[in-house]
C-alpha cells in the first residue's frame, strides 16, 4: 500500500528560480575544474565581519539559543529604531520594528495580514520573483505591471491609479529594486503613497538593499509616512544572508495581527542571528560595510560601460543594489539560451529574464556585480570572446 501524492493546488502558480538550474549547472562545471565567473549570484562576496562572528561566538558561549519573543529581541528592536534616528532623522517607536527570518520572511508576515482571497498587489515586472508567490500563499493574485525604462522600471502614481479596481489593496515597490538597481526618489515614494492611500490602498516598500546606494545618500519611505509597510534585512547592506534575519516595521495598527502571526509561523526568528546582529550598527561596523559600499560602486562604475561597449543597452540608471539589468536585443533574441551558451562556451554566469516576470524577459540578463573587478574585468574578457565566436558563426 502506498499513499498518493496530493500537491495543493496553488503550487501549480509557484515557480522555480531559473537561476538555480544554472547556478547547479556553473557548480557542475566547476567540479569538472572548469573556472566559472559568477555574475548571477544576488548576495554580497564580502566575508562576514569578525565583530559579528564574535558577536555570534559570544552569543552561543552565553547559552543565548533559546526561543526568543516573537517580534525580535527587545534590545535589536530598539537598535534597529536608533538606527532609523541616527541616519535618516527618522524617529520611530521600537514596537513598530518586528524581527523577522529574513525580509522574506517580513514579506510573508505582511501579505498573510493584508491580503484577503481575490484581494490584487499592484508590483513591478520586472521584479523580486517571490513577491508574486507571497501574494497567491496568501491566497491574493499578484498584478505585475510592465515597467520599462521610461519610469526607471519603477511603479508611478499613474500607474497605479490606472491599473486600481476594487480588489486592489495594496502596491509593492522596491527602491533600490532587484533586478534593475533603480530608486524611486523621495517626491516618487510620496507621489506613490498618496496615489494609494487615497484609494483607500496600503503601500508596502521594500528597502533590503537601502545601504547599497551610490550616487546620493539613501533614504526611507519612513520620512514619507508612517502608515505604510517598510520591508528590510541584514542580508545585503549588512552582508549576513545565511544568518536569515530581517525586519519590518509596521503601523500601529497592525502590530497585534503581525504579532499573532509570528508566533504561530515562525515562533521567533534565530536567537544566535540577532544577538550577533546587535553588533552591526557599531561605530566601525558601519565603516567597513561603507568601504563595502564603496566597493560595490567601483565595481558598478566599471561594469556599466564596459557592458554597454560590447553592445548590452542599460536604459536606466543603476543607482543601488548589486544588479545591472542590461537589454541584450542588440546581441540575441532569446536571453535564456544567450546565458545557457555563456556559460557553457565561455564560463560565465548570468541571470536570464524569465526569472523576474514575463515583461519582454528574452530580452533582458541581470549581471550581478558581487565579485570583484579582476574577476569581472575576466567575465567581460570572456563575454567579447563569445561575442565574437558568435559573430563568425
Ligand atoms: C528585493 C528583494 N526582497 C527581498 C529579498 C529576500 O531577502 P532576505 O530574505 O535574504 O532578507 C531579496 C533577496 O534577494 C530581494 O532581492
Amino acid at each position: 500500500m502506498s499513499m498518493p501524492i496530493k500537491i495543493a493546488d496553488r503550487m501549480s502558480r509557484i515557480r522555480p528560480f531559473y537561476v538555480m538550474e544554472l547556478l547547479a549547472r556553473a557548480r557542475e562545471l566547476e567540479m569538472g575544474g572548469r573556472s566559472i565567473i559568477h555574475m548571477e549570484v544576488g548576495e554580497p562576496d564580502f566575508p562576514a565581519p569578525d565583530s559579528l562572528v564574535a558577536a555570534g561566538k559570544g552569543a552561543l558561549d552565553r547559552g543565548c539559543t533559546r526561543y526568543l519573543p516573537a517580534c525580535g529581541l527587545p534590545e535589536l528592536r530598539c537598535a534597529v529604531a536608533d538606527f532609523y534616528r541616527a541616519r535618516f532623522g527618522v524617529s520611530l517607536d521600537s514596537r513598530r520594528v518586528i524581527i523577522t527570518p529574513g525580509a522574506s520572511g517580513a514579506l510573508q508576515l505582511i501579505m498573510s495580514v493584508l491580503v484577503e482571497q481575490g484581494d490584487e498587489v499592484l508590483m513591478t515586472d520586472p521584479g523580486y520573483p517571490c513577491n508574486r508567490h507571497f501574494v497567491e500563499l496568501a491566497g491574493g493574485t499578484p498584478v505585475p505591471l510592465p515597467v520599462g525604462p521610461d519610469s526607471d522600471y519603477q511603479l508611478t502614481a499613474e500607474r497605479v491609479a490606472a491599473a486600481w479596481n476594487r480588489n486592489t489593496v495594496a502596491a509593492l515597490v522596491a527602491t533600490p529594486s532587484n533586478p534593475t538597481g533603480t530608486l524611486l526618489a523621495r517626491d516618487q515614494l510620496n507621489d506613490l503613497y498618496r496615489s494609494v492611500a487615497s484609494r483607500g490602498g496600503t503601500l508596502l516598500v521594500d528597502e533590503i538593499y537601502q545601504g547599497l546606494v551610490y550616487d546620493e545618500p539613501p533614504h526611507t519611505a519612513l520620512a514619507v509616512a508612517d502608515d505604510l509597510f517598510v520591508v528590510n534585512s541584514f542580508s545585503k547592506y549588512f552582508g549576513m544572508t545565511g544568518w536569515r534575519l530581517g525586519w519590518l516595521v509596521a503601523p500601529e495598527g497592525y502590530l497585534d495581527a503581525l504579532e499573532r502571526l509570528a508566533q504561530n509561523i515562525f515562533i521567533s526568528s534565530s536567537s544566535l542571528a540577532q544577538f550577533a546582529a546587535l553588533s552591526v550598527f557599531s561605530e566601525e561596523n558601519i565603516g567597513l560595510m561603507e568601504s563595502r559600499r564603496i566597493a560595490f560602486k567601483q565595481r558598478r562604475d566599471y561594469l556599466l560601460p564596459a557592458l554597454q561597449a560590447l553592445g548590452f543597452r542599460i536604459k536606466a540608471q543603476p543607482k543601488g543594489a548589486f544588479y545591472l539589468y542590461a537589454d541584450c536585443s542588440d546581441l540575441s533574441q532569446d536571453s535564456s539560451e544567450f546565458c545557457r551558451a555563456l556559460l557553457e562556451e565561455v564560463g560565465v554566469a548570468a541571470t536570464p529574464g524569465k526569472d523576474f516576470g514575463s515583461n519582454q524577459p528574452e530580452r533582458y540578463i541581470r549581471f550581478a556585480y558581487t565579485t570583484g573587478i579582476p574577476r569581472l574585468e575576466e567575465g567581460v574578457a570572456r563575454i567579447a570572446r563569445f561575442l565574437a565566436a558568435r559573430k563568425l558563426r
